[in-house]
């Protein structure tokens, strides 16, 4: 008999996803309406004057044009989605607007918001989640459509689950304030989007990513405090954090994940211009379209190009993170500059091959020792992306109790595990999931049960 292993189950779920949607007879059925890349669809458009609105203001919003669908292909049975394009401010604190999408499980308690920011992972606008989450979007942004999956969870349990654009309109991946700005303000419209997507106004809302879209949550955690002092949030999970920039892009380098690099630093140089200027000038000319690819594909097509080569050979200066510009963003983006007044469940592989786990076990012991309240779960058997999987019952046991009212315990705890999979009460979590995904491919209502 073969050992129950539920990432195992749930990769293999996720292959199914997609052979599913690739096999398809799509020509058979045609979409009604292909799903409109951001650059070519005009409500990503903020109206004019819209810089002298206050953060957060909702610019416009509309029901979800396509349905949100599994891998591009199989709808989601919900009770509604819209977008919303609301005001923000990017890295440098320009006005800016982005997208946000509202899903409405059946028989939602509006008074819970988790929001969920995925691991976008990529420079191109065209792999942001309010595109890609859509039927007939294109398969490219697989990763994240992969993530509707666990936002699946959080909607069997009557929350409803927003994701934002938090990249913003340059898909700029790794900026963190502007990852950070761009998730607050997200939650400011939603909480003030009842008339349209009947979110209470005063709803708990809780935050959760995983690898980039924990890039994404911690910085919003971190700079809630100052940025958006008014908002309540009851917690935050954090999978995974990318703490230090400099260290991932040094682990990956020359492995299968070399991809990440071109996008981070093309995203990083979307939000500083003078990055973009020194990357350009040290480009080896031969090599400059290759690199550039980065800025018009997602994270799935960056892997491929990307892999196992040196980040290096494509630049004529041995110092690239040496130079002072490369100095100054990275260090800018270095988490850890502001003290999250929220409660923390961080989660880590303590093999992380892509987001290595010192910097974060580092910022915990740092955070704490300001006073942080915080649970952290260092696991020992599961490396980056497995912990995706197997981190996430955990990660939906704490938020399920922060949305239930259950004090924090206070202070920080640290524990390691063999394997975060098999933490009590993780399994029927995974049981749960496993199930309410196959019923969420197929269609069934995603929601709790209606108990009339
Ligand atoms: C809805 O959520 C609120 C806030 O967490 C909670 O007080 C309330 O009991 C929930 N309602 C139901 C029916 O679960
Ligand atoms: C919701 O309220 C806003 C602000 O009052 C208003 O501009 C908007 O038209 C309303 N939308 C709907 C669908 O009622
Ligand atoms: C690197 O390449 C750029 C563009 O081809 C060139 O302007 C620059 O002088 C080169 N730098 C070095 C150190 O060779
Ligand atoms: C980034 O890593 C490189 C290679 O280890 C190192 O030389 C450089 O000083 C680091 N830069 C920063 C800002 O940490």
């Amino acid at each position: 008999m073969k050992s129950f292993s539920p990432g195992r189950i749930i990769t293999a779920l996720l292959t199914v996803g997609v052979w599913l949607s690739v096999t398809s007879p799509s020509e058979a059925a045609p979409l009604k309406r292909a799903a409109v890349l951001p650059q070519n669809d005009a409500f990503y458009n903020p109206p004019a004057g819209y810089e002298s609105t206050a953060l957060g203001t909702v610019l416009k919003t509309r029901p979800v044009p396509n349905s949100l669908a599994a891998f591009s292909l199989l709808s989601q049975n919900i009770a509604g989605a819209w977008q919303i394009l609301y005001r923000t401010s990017d890295s440098s604190g320009n006005a800016q607007a982005t997208v946000t999408t509202v899903i409405e499980p059946h028989n939602a308690n509006a008074s819970r918001v988790l929001s969920y920011q995925v691991a976008e992972d990529s420079a191109w606008e065209g792999c942001a989640p309010s595109y890609v989450l859509q039927k007939g979007s294109s398969l490219s942004g697989v990763a994240t459509q992969a993530e509707l999956l666990l936002m699946d969870a959080a909607l069997t349990r009557g929350w409803y689950v927003v994701t934002p654009d938090y990249e913003g309109p340059s898909a700029s991946f790794t900026a963190g304030l502007q990852a950070g700005h761009a998730t607050l303000d997200s939650i400011r419209a939603v909480l003030a989007s009842t008339n349209v997507t009947g979110i209470k106004a005063n709803a708990d809302v809780a935050l959760w990513g995983y690898s980039g879209g924990a890039l994404a949550s911690g910085w919003a955690a971190e700079l809630q405090p100052t940025y958006a002092p008014e908002l309540r949030i009851i917690g935050a999970a954090l999978g995974g954090t990318p703490v230090d920039l400099n260290a991932t892009l040094n682990a990956v380098n020359k492995g299968p994940f070399v991809g990440l690099v071109p996008a981070g630093i093309l995203g990083l140089a979307s939000q500083y211009p003078e990055l973009a200027a020194y990357v350009d000038s040290v480009l080896i000319p031969s090599k400059k379209a290759n690199f550039y690819k980065a800025k018009s594909q997602c994270l799935a097509a960056d892997i491929i190009q990307f892999l196992g080569q040196d980040f290096n050979s494509y630049v004529n200066t041995t110092g690239f993170l040496n130079s002072p510009i490369a100095t100054k963003v990275l260090n800018e983006n270095h988490m850890g500059k502001y003290l999250p007044k929220i409660p923390l469940h961080m989660y880590h592989a303590i093999n992380d091959e892509i987001v290595p786990f010192a910097p974060a076990k580092a910022l915990y012991t740092q955070y704490c020792s300001q006073g942080a309240n915080i649970q952290f779960v260092a696991d020992q058997l599961s490396e980056h992306v497995i912990l995706l999987i197997t981190g996430s019952a955990d990660a939906i046991l704490w938020l399920q109790d922060r949305f239930n009212g259950v004090t924090a315990a206070s202070g920080c705890s640290y524990r390691t595990t063999a394997t975060s999979a098999l933490d009590p009460g993780a399994l029927p979590v995974f049981g749960e999931l496993l199930f309410n995904d196959l019923g969420a491919l197929v269609g069934l209502p995603i929601g709790p049960l209606s108990i009339t």
